[in-house]
């Protein structure tokens, strides 16, 4: 029997979770609000929030499990990619803890960990597959060969995915983080109302900071017609700005699909949690005959049960580190 406690802080979220045997028994998850009122996340204030939620959430997810701290088998922590501040608290935390426990620490990269969420719940894709992982710092087509072996076939040139949406949002005067927001109020717009243009970006990689200028002229010109141009018409420009970036992801992943000639197709990170993003993939893939796999909402942003798992599979190869180990802001697949 193994049990691994997963410590994920890379960004804004503190949360902890513990996996036995492959099966996630906790998830726990300390949202920091306090950024809201920055329209983004502080470096600082994340860190310090970190140090506060960590032992609270820790406690929290072993108590859900009901497992006793000397019964947890390995540690598992998100080492990179994120803010440094942030990956150093929950780096911190799993040292003390392995060294305490006398018990192996195993280091998780969070990117990677996005994707092998996939490996939670059934079904469960096979390899080789693609997986388009989006988040607020990340765009990537990734060729997935296994559970330690991805290459990157495709990525963005400028903005991530997630900062579309983030950024869109702030132009509309929506509170940070605006992606869950845009998708809510698309909900009742028109896809339609508005055509905001498709780059034309070769191979695989992506660009969306044309399409943030696009917006940004759009709402102004607008506005200087009408001052209530936002208010009137939120619902259409939301709607029609995610159906733009969705076909932007989609038409890539298509041509990987086809490039690769692979048939299992998955999404994940932050922004997988959209809803036109998951309803038009599951469109495509009926189209194209793909196997999709779309993760649960609460595995697609930030959370510990993903770095539990990464972490339960190495534990299964004993890949561990030393307690020298030191977290990484940038970390490659
Ligand atoms: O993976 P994640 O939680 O954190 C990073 O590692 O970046 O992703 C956060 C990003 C943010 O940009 C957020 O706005 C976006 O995911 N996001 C969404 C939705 N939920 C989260 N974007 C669009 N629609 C959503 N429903
Ligand atoms: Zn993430």
């Amino acid at each position: 029997m193994s049990i691994i406690l997963g410590i994920e802080s890379s960004c804004d979220e503190t949360s902890a979770a513990i996996c036995a045997d492959g099966d996630i028994l906790s998830n726990l998850i300390a949202n920091q609000l306090v950024h809201q009122n920055y329209g983004g996340v502080v470096p600082e204030l994340a860190s310090r929030a970190h140090q506060q939620n960590i032992i609270p959430v820790v406690r929290e997810a072993l108590s859900v499990a009901k497992v006793h701290k000397n019964e947890v088998s390995a540690v598992a922590f998100t080492r990179g990619p994120g803010l440094l501040g942030s990956l150093l608290v929950g780096t911190a935390f799993a040292k003390a803890f392995a060294l305490a426990g006398g018990i192996p620490l195993i280091e998780v990269n969070h990117m990677q960990a996005h994707i092998l969420a996939h490996f939670i719940d059934d079904p469960k894709p096979v390899f080789p597959f693609l997986c388009l992982t989006v988040s607020g710092g990340h765009t990537q087509i990734v060729l997935v060969k296994d559970y330690f072996d991805m290459e990157i076939v495709g990525e963005t040139t400028d903005d991530a995915a997630g900062e579309a949406f983030d950024k869109t949002a702030k132009l509309l005067n929506l509170p940070y983080p605006g992606g869950p927001l845009i998708d809510r109020y698309a909900k009742q717009g028109d896809p339609m109302a508005f055509r905001f243009p498709e780059p034309q970006i070769p191979g695989l990689n992506f660009s969306f900071s044309g399409l943030k200028t696009s917006i940004l002229y759009f709402i102004r010109d607008h506005q200087q017609k009408d001052p209530d141009f936002i208010a009137q018409h939120l619902a259409d420009i939301c709607a029609s700005v995610q159906h733009r970036i969705v076909t932007i992801l989609l038409n890539k992943l298509k041509k990987a699909a086809k490039q690769y000639n692979v048939r299992d197709v998955a999404i994940a990170g932050g922004v997988s949690a959209n809803s036109g993003l998951r309803n038009a993939l599951t469109a495509m893939a009926d189209q194209e005959g793909w196997n999709v796999f779309i993760p649960k909402f609460e595995y697609c942003t930030d959370n510990a049960a993903m770095i539990a798992i990464a972490g339960y599979h190495k534990f299964l190869k004993q890949e561990f580190v030393g307690q020298d180990v030191a977290p990484l802001a940038r970390m490659i697949l």
